[in-house]
């Protein structure tokens, strides 16, 4: 009878110690997850221009357009939940953007945007702010006039929760994941400036805040777990009829009808090009041969 009992204290407080060790490491895991999430600074004060007419507002249209806000906030930017097997979180919720705009002042959505900072003040995750980083002032503020003009239109889904999980946390705690606000600081400044030939820098404004969010900060190629993209130096070999097959279509070189996630955002994004941005987009990614390519720089092969 003694033996029995004792035994049965032995296993209770076996499990418990268990249960105990199990917890404290999940409580330490979430509190370095979240710590890091946190630690972040936003420069606020962004206010937009006071010229709202229509003409800003197809601007911001286009702005949005080109840089992929529908293909994830959806086409009529009613929301968008993801929980792929690409997306690396358990659950990603891009939410509806015309009612956040209704809800949010211009210099919270300029932060969500250009520095990867959402407006409770953590670092996102999934939204590819690092993309957006060298967007000008004037199409930044061009955008959130786009934004609240669009009319709210509900997701005929309810959208879920947003959630991290677990694997994504200890990722972070890991130190194996960096989140938008620092992948933002690490975006480069353009090369070209106003003494530069206008054609150019146009291209080169285009180029770093479209393409750079698959083929690498500079974009010399990218090859990380999730997908990996040409240097886009190779546009050197594309005659400008090849271009505009690749940019409307997303059809390659040699006839190639499907080239995956290229095809994709072709189809939703660069096939709204302007003839005045094919231009200068192909004259500037048609200089990259001649830059060096470092080889090094601490984004091209991280996730
Ligand atoms: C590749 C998909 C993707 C693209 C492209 C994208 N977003 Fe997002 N966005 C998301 C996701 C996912 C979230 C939810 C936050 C997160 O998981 O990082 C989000 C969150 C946001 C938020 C809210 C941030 C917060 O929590 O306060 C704003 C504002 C936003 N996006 C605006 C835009 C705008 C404007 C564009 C186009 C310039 C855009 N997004 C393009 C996926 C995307
Ligand atoms: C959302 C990710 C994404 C964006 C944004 C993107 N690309 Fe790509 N691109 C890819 C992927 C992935 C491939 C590789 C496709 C393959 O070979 O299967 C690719 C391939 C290419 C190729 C090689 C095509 C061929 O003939 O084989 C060119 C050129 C190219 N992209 C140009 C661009 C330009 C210019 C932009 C910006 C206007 C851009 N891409 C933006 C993902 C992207």
């Amino acid at each position: 009878m003694i033996r029995t009992k004792n035994l049965i204290r032995t296993v209770v407080a076996l499990v418990l110690c268990t249960a105990i060790a199990v917890s404290g490491f999940y409580a330490y895991v979430y509190i370095v997850s979240e710590s890091y999430l946190n630690d972040v600074d936003v420069d606020a004060g962004f206010v937009v221009s006071d010229v709202q007419d229509a003409a800003t507002v197809e601007k911001g249209r286009h702005v949005a357009r080109t840089r992929g806000c529908f293909g994830c906030h959806g086409q009529q930017l009613e929301g968008r939940a993801f929980s792929d097997e690409w997306i690396w979180v358990d659950t990603a919720v891009a939410p509806n953007l015309a009612e956040y705009a209704r809800q949010h002042n211009a210099a919270t959505i300029e932060a969500a945007v250009r520095q990867g900072v959402g407006h409770d003040g953590k670092a996102l995750w999934s939204m590819p702010s690092y993309n957006f980083v060298l967007l000008n002032d004037e199409d930044m503020s061009a955008l959130v006039t786009f934004l609240r003009s669009t009319p709210v239109t509900e997701s005929p889904l309810p959208l879920p929760r947003p959630s991290l999980g677990w694997d994504a946390r200890m990722r972070i705690a890991r130190g194996e994941s960096q989140h938008m606000a620092e992948w933002a600081d690490r975006m480069p400044p353009l090369l070209l400036s106003d003494g530069d030939d206008p054609a150019l820098v146009h291209g080169e404004y285009l180029a770093k805040t479209m393409c750079n969010e698959c083929h690498g900060f500079d974009l010399r190629g990218q090859a990380d777990i999730d997908i990996t993209t040409p240097d886009l130096a190779i546009l050197a070999a594309y005659s400008d009829a090849d271009f505009r097959r690749l940019m409307q279509f997303g059809e390659g070189l040699g006839g190639r009808k499907n080239l995956g996630l290229m095809t994709v955002v072709a189809k939703d994004r660069f096939a709204y090009f302007t003839d005045e941005e094919l231009n200068n987009l192909l004259a500037y990614l048609r200089t990259l041969p001649g830059e060096p390519v470092d080889h090094d720089a601490s984004w091209r092969t991280l996730r």
